[in-house]
């Protein structure tokens, strides 16, 4: 390409991003989990509950409603809930409404408290909510249930904060990585970013690295543990992101995308973002994988394309590293 060919390219790009940007919108997330052992928070054998109704409800200062949103839970235990015209949604909140379609679950009762939304960012006229976990209740416990559970002894210690169970919020993630492939030098500055998801329990130390096709695998459905296929890319890499790709987008819909430099990316960059909360020995730690992906769909379709590159290649294993994945039981 020439350079009045490059720059006109440059220009439709801004252009279209802006189009892609004008009409605002707010998307609530967040999951629903069945509280097998009736003890009223997540814990381990707790699970993600397919069928089951959510509202989202927005109340002025007198209690009454002012906007109410239902949406049914994925096989995944996730929702999603659109507003167009990106109202400020940060005095709803969203609860279990009713459950019932899925009786195979036997999880149907409402519980836990309402979740007050949270405000991950509001940039380019769209806005992006999560909820912490929301729970759903079996008419019985679980059989085997840890009986310290559920008569709560009264804390010796007073004034506990209530209990959180934080899901979405705890500290970021830095494994001890090797240090990462070089990029280039200039690094503008990131917009805040939203808080990356837990590290699961036990990362594995070994060096594994699985490529795109890998994770899309179902029968590797075990291995995505921090975050689930359906959780919104925009919850995870931020604004730009959300800009680029919209507020719908999910991993699981981005790792199929092929065709160009914005959707190679944005698969590679989800793929290394797995393989970084998979393995301690992954070349680039998480918060890399999402630093570097911002940088560049801040930079110029040719960052894109190197940034999209080079994470291909550490996915790849450079030739080196193989994928460790074995199928998972059940
Ligand atoms: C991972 O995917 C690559 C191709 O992308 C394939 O060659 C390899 O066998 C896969 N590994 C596993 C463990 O499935
Ligand atoms: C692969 O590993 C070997 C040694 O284990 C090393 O000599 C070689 O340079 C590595 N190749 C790449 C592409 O990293």
């Amino acid at each position: 390409m020439g350079w009045l060919e490059k720059l006109l390219f440059v220009c439709f790009l801004i252009f279209g991003a802006a189009i892609d940007g004008s009409q605002g919108d707010a998307m609530v997330t967040g999951t629903v989990f069945c509280d097998q052992c009736k003890d009223g928070q997540r814990s381990l054998f707790d699970y993600p509950v397919y069928g089951v109704k959510i509202k989202v409800v927005c109340t002025d200062s007198n209690g009454q409603v002012t906007m109410s949103r239902e949406e049914t839970t994925n096989w995944f235990g996730n929702y999603a809930v659109k507003f167009d015209g990106a109202p400020d949604l940060s005095g709803c909140y969203a609860q279990v409404s009713s459950t019932g379609q899925d009786s195979q679950s036997g999880c149907t009762a409402a519980a836990g408290p309402a979740q007050q939304l949270r405000l991950m960012f509001r940039m380019f006229d769209m806005e992006m909510y999560v909820a912490n976990s929301l729970l759903a209740q079996p008419s019985q416990p679980m059989s085997n249930c840890p009986r310290s559970y559920n008569p709560a002894p009264a804390p010796v210690t007073p004034a506990n904060p209530p209990p959180v169970y934080a899901p979405v919020t705890p500290a970021p993630v830095t494994p001890t990585n090797p240090s990462p492939p070089a990029f280039g030098p200039p690094l503008p500055h990131l917009p805040p970013l939203p808080p990356l998801p837990p590290m699961p329990p036990v990362p594995f130390l070994e060096a594994t690295a699985c490529s795109h096709d890998n994770w899309t695998t179902p029968e590797y459905k075990c291995y995505w543990r921090a975050v689930n296929p359906d959780t919104k890319v925009a919850t995870i890499f931020g604004p730009f992101a959300a800009r680029r790709y919209g507020t719908d987008m999910t991993l699981w819909q981005g790792l199929q995308g092929r065709g160009d430099s914005y959707r190679t990316l944005l698969r590679e960059s989800i793929t290394s973002f797995l393989n970084s909360y998979n393995s301690l020995q992954f070349p680039y730690h998480t918060i890399g994988v999402i630093q570097h992906t911002n940088w560049a769909l801040m930079g110029s379709p040719r960052s894109v394309l190197l940034t999209a590159l080079r994470f291909k290649r550490a996915n790849s294993g450079y030739g080196n590293i193989s994928c460790r994945f074995t199928p998972c039981k059940d």
